[in-house]
């Protein structure tokens, strides 16, 4: 955990309301594989990670919450009495989506003053916006001693996305960062909400995040119109997701499909079966076998999904022809963020020296790289 953060944070509250805050953590998550399977009630195989939220927290005792963005040093000033989303809000909407979902609950929130900052970049596919929410119920969760299960809480992040940022997300990043276990991934089961863990041992490999630097425009209407594809494609066999069909089901109507609407159901009933079995292969040590199925994960998504990009495409495609990395696939939504990279512990600078020269020289950005270590998931610091 990064504890310059947790201590500048810290100190800034105290200093802005000069009062002792109760401070919590909350992390952004990786996705080894399952990609637009969890709002089909499919799997996901994903990890809480050491970079996250932060933040601190007290009651106001006035009629006002305050609430700062510390590393834009943006503030935002409501009262929980009175709020409705912000036309043009960013940060600001998936915190006030938090408290109007907790209001349509029982339970009851006065106004508070929060300070927070994180060291996920924005964008990135590392799920900031759901360690935010994550933070802000949690938080809310202490402070006002509201009762909520874990379970609840992410929930209430998950429909803060829905309601206040119009983004219809699935429940795998509110899961990963609530519930993350440190060296652990989670195989889950999106319609149960069972999950079960195994440690990520990756032997001579390691997971390495490189960010394209880029978030194209169109992911969140993109996002929202994918999710209705296959939700049509269920309803048309009279089942509630394609969790449920199977690939003599889909064959059953692909005449009343597009190719393009059925690529995209067929692909998420085979990322379902991938992540099955890359499950088994964690659990075998099989690195190679794990590395195949993120190679054919990204040509789905690539492909038959159609949620990647030229930026994405050419870093999973020099990544194949390197000796150093044994899979690769674009993590998260897509349409840009960071892909997840299996790779040789020993080659790791020559690699990243390697292909940030050439994204260099191709889109005339820069690429970044991030390596992580799965994080235990949403708690107190204090
Ligand atoms: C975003 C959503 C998740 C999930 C992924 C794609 O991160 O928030 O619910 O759908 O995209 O797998």
């Amino acid at each position: 955990m990064n504890q310059q953060l947790i201590n500048t944070v810290k100190s800034e509250f105290i200093k802005t309301f000069n009062s002792n805050p109760l401070m919590v953590f909350s992390p952004g998550r990786i996705n080894l594989i399952g990609e637009h399977t969890d709002y089909n009630n499919g799997f996901v195989f994903p990890a809480a990670i050491d970079k996250g939220i932060v933040a601190a927290i007290s009651k106001s005792n006035s009629e006002k919450s305050t609430i700062i963005a510390l590393s834009t040093n943006e503030r935002f000033e409501f009262s929980v009495n009175n709020i409705a989303p912000l036309e043009n809000g960013s940060w600001q909407n998936y915190i006030l989506g938090v408290i109007s979902e907790i209001q349509k609950t029982e339970k009851q929130l006065d106004n508070f003053n929060l300070i927070f900052s994180g060291d996920i970049p924005i964008g990135a596919g590392l799920s900031s916006s759901a360690a935010l929410e994550n933070s802000v119920v949690f938080a809310l969760n202490e402070l006002f001693s509201l009762g909520f299960t874990k379970k609840e809480m992410i929930f209430i992040s998950q429909k803060a996305e829905h309601n206040y940022v119009g983004v219809k997300c699935g429940i795998m990043d509110q899961y990963a960062s609530m519930f993350g276990k440190k060296g652990t991934v989670f195989l889950l089961d999106c319609e149960s909400l069972e999950a079960k863990t195994v440690i990520l041992n990756l032997q001579d490999y390691c997971l390495l995040l490189i960010n394209t630097n880029v978030k194209h425009s169109l992911a969140e209407s993109a996002y929202n119109e994918r999710r209705k594809v296959c939700e049509n494609a269920a309803l048309k066999l009279g089942l509630s997701s394609l969790r449920e069909v199977s690939l003599n089901g889909l064959q059953s109507i692909k005449e009343s499909l597009s190719e393009s609407e059925y690529q995209k159901a067929l692909y998420v009933i085979q990322e379902n079966s991938r992540v099955l079995e890359a499950f088994e292969a964690v659990k075998q040590n099989d690195i190679s076998k794990l590395g195949e199925l993120l190679f054919a994960s990204h040509n789905g998504l690539q492909n038959q999904y159609k949620v990647s990009c030229e930026e994405l495409d050419f870093l999973v495609e020099f990544a194949k022809n390197s000796n150093a990395v044994i899979g690769a696939r674009m993590m998260g939504g897509g349409f840009g963020g960071c892909t997840i990279n299996i790779i040789k512990r020993n080659q790791i600078e020559e690699f990243k020296k390697a292909i940030a020269k050439q994204y260099k020289q191709r889109f005339n950005n820069k690429c970044s790289f991030y390596k992580v270590n799965l994080s235990n998931g949403t708690s107190l610091l204090n």
